[in-house]
């Protein structure tokens, strides 16, 4: 089995860790190792091979953190996923396995995950196109839906539902939260994605035929320009006939707020981050996150405070999906 790391994401969301030139995925999070370590570790436990798809500038990035050679795939821009996979699955035999994993993810139950990817891989094999399905606990809206039916079979996929939609499907208990993991044979993706989305498999083609293949296959600018821009969700998810789910407990998160990233961190008794630069006096529940000088804190409780040595964030927990408007605000002033 191949593993494909997407990592082209900027990860807006956790400003300002997370920079365009020092994306989420290449941060020191935890034990002093980035999630694209992390993703790498886990992997290459369970995989052969590992295939990187990544946007030109965070080459350098992604090479500086890995220990053995790999692959890479570079893209001038990004088109999003459903160009990314197809790029790689063309350069790969049509009917190896492929386990396709996003960079910026945590998954804390290794065990589980590997029981979960034997069930993948068989399914995959039988010529399915493969999810991960995650128990829901709230509606959120930034997810896809697995709408399932028998233990592994898959009734529809519903990216990005509404709030309201999301609510129905939480409540109706036989829904999973798409993990953004896929298992299939590479052919069998490039097979459903000429059918359902033919112009991005054809520009893909072209791209990937016309790419200067060294060591580094690198796709030339105009060619990627010339892929429509979708997700892997709406261009082949959203309508294959073949899509199976499992289930997987595997305690994952994708630390996509601040909110998310602070119930992953270990916390001392007071449910304060562990942080050396933390002066804490009858303070709790507080995210503090900082090497670059002390942090105070006096009977506060329930903050984010994010210091990078030029930025300072300070918000309330439980609205950091706001924080992508900071990014939004930093743009326009610069
Ligand atoms: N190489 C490359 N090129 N990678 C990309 C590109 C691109 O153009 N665009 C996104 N990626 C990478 C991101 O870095 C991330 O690791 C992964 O692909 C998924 O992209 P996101 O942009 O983070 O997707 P999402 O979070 O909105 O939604 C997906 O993940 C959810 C779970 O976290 C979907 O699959 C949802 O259905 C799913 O629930
Ligand atoms: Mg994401």
């Amino acid at each position: 089995m191949i593993n494909i790391i997407l990592c082209g994401g900027n990860g807006t969301r956790l400003w300002p860790i997370s920079r365009t030139l020092m994306p989420k995925q290449f941060v020191k999070l935890f034990d002093d190792k980035s999630l694209f370590q992390l993703t790498v570790d886990r992997n290459s436990k369970v995989c052969d091979k590992k295939f990187i798809v990544s946007n030109a500038e965070q080459y350098f990035l992604a090479q500086d953190q890995l220990e053995e050679n790999s692959t890479f795939l570079l893209e001038p821009i990004g088109r999003n996923t459903a160009p990314a996979i197809a790029l790689a699955c063309l350069a790969l035999n049509k009917d190896e396995i492929v386990l396709v994993t996003p960079s910026d993810h945590l998954i804390k139950d290794e065990k589980e995950y590997e029981k979960v990817l034997n069930k993948a891989k068989e399914l995959a094999k039988e010529n399915n196109l493969v999810t991960f399905g995650i128990t829901p606990t709230f509606a959120e809206t930034g997810f896809g839906y697995i709408e399932s039916v028998n233990q592994f079979d898959v009734k529809a996929f519903h990216e990005k539902p509404n709030f309201e939609t999301a609510k129905k499907y939480l409540k109706a208990g036989n829904y999973y939260w798409n993990s953004g993991m896929f298992c299939f044979r590479a052919g069998v993706f490039l097979d459903e994605l000429k059918k359902y989305s033919p112009k991005i498999y054809n520009a893909s083609l072209n791209a990937f035929n016309n790419a200067n293949k060294d060591e580094i296959i690198r796709i030339k600018y105009d060619d990627m320009l010339s892929i429509p821009e979708d997700s892997i969700d709406y261009a082949v998810m959203e309508k294959s006939n073949i899509v199976k789910v499992v289930p997987s407990n595997i305690s994952w998160s994708d630390v996509g707020s601040f909110d998310a990233l602070y119930e992953e961190m270990p916390k001392d008794k007071d449910g304060n981050t562990i942080n050396q630069n933390h002066i804490c006096i009858d303070s709790k529940n507080n995210l503090v996150y900082g090497n670059e000088r002390k942090i105070a804190t006096v009977d506060v409780e329930n903050l984010i405070i994010i210091d990078t040595g030029d930025a300072l964030l300070v918000s309330k927990k439980g609205s950091s999906q706001k924080v992508k408007k900071i990014v939004e605000e930093v743009r326009k002033n610069s």
